[in-house]
């Protein structure tokens, strides 16, 4: 039975630039991903792939099209409606990764679960601390982090609401080849346990081999490519 959990619809997305040129970042995009699926989206620099991840996360505005969630048009809510469906609904790793500086790991991951009031923020941002092996790190502020570590750290706060769907902009651009690995493991043992869709946005074919398939982003269109 087929459980569509994002669908993205003839999305556009023209970018005004500051001369007053138009960028074109997506021409015509139509996806679609079901629940507990992982896909890649793959294509060269520049071919908006951080583009499409923002606008299917709904953490940025479509020129044209739509993206349904659920079922539901997320750019048809008023702002503080698509906030809060965003934080119940989605994690965020970033392609740079955000985290607080002022704040330790373990403070870093334990913010979005304060947001919404769980009393058990500090266990369970701990537990998800110690999956990603960072046990020994958690009083240490991201700049006390090696690259890595503070990478873990980002995807250990996209995950611990466990989030219906998981969005990862080159989650592993930062990482050697073995922690790329490692990382990848972690994510695709979170997505079958939680049972959550993840979108990865990827140059390396060897993290895309973690995905059921992968979609290629060229000029401004997508194409679905099954894999072997
Ligand atoms: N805020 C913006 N204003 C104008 N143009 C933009 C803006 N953001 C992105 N672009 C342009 O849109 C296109 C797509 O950018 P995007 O960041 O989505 O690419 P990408 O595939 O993620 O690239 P990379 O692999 O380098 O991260 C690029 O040509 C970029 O210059
Ligand atoms: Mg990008």
């Amino acid at each position: 039975m087929s459980d569509k959990i994002v669908q993205a619809k003839n999305l556009r997305k023209v970018y005004k630039t500051t001369d007053g040129s138009d960028t074109v970042a997506l021409k015509s995009v139509d996806m679609e991903i079901e629940r507990g699926e992982m896909v890649a989206v793959m294509g060269p620099s520049g071919s908006g792939k951080s583009t499409l991840l923002h606008l299917l996360g709904g953490i940025d505005i479509p020129t044209e099209g739509e993206v349904l969630i659920e079922g539901k048009n997320i750019y048809k809510m008023e702002d503080k409606k698509l906030s809060k469906f965003r934080n119940e609904n989605i994690g965020f790793i970033f392609q740079f990764h955000y985290l607080l500086s002022d704040f330790t790991a373990l403070e870093n991951v334990a913010i979005p679960l304060e947001l919404r009031g769980d009393k058990e923020a500090y266990l369970k941002a701990e537990e998800m601390l110690r999956r990603l092996s960072l046990e020994h790190r958690l009083n240490h502020k991201p700049a006390m982090l090696s690259g890595g570590e503070q990478q873990r750290v980002a995807i250990a706060r996209a995950v611990v609401c466990s989030p219906k769907i998981l969005i990862a902009d080159e989650p592993t651009g930062n990482l050697d080849s073995e922690n790329a690995k490692k990382t990848m493991e972690i994510i695709k043992g979170l997505s079958e346990e939680f049972q959550m869709s993840i979108i990865i946005a990827t140059h390396d074919v060897e993290i895309a081999q973690y995905c059921n398939y992968i979609y290629h982003l060229k000029d401004g269109m997508i194409a679905k490519i099954e894999k072997k």
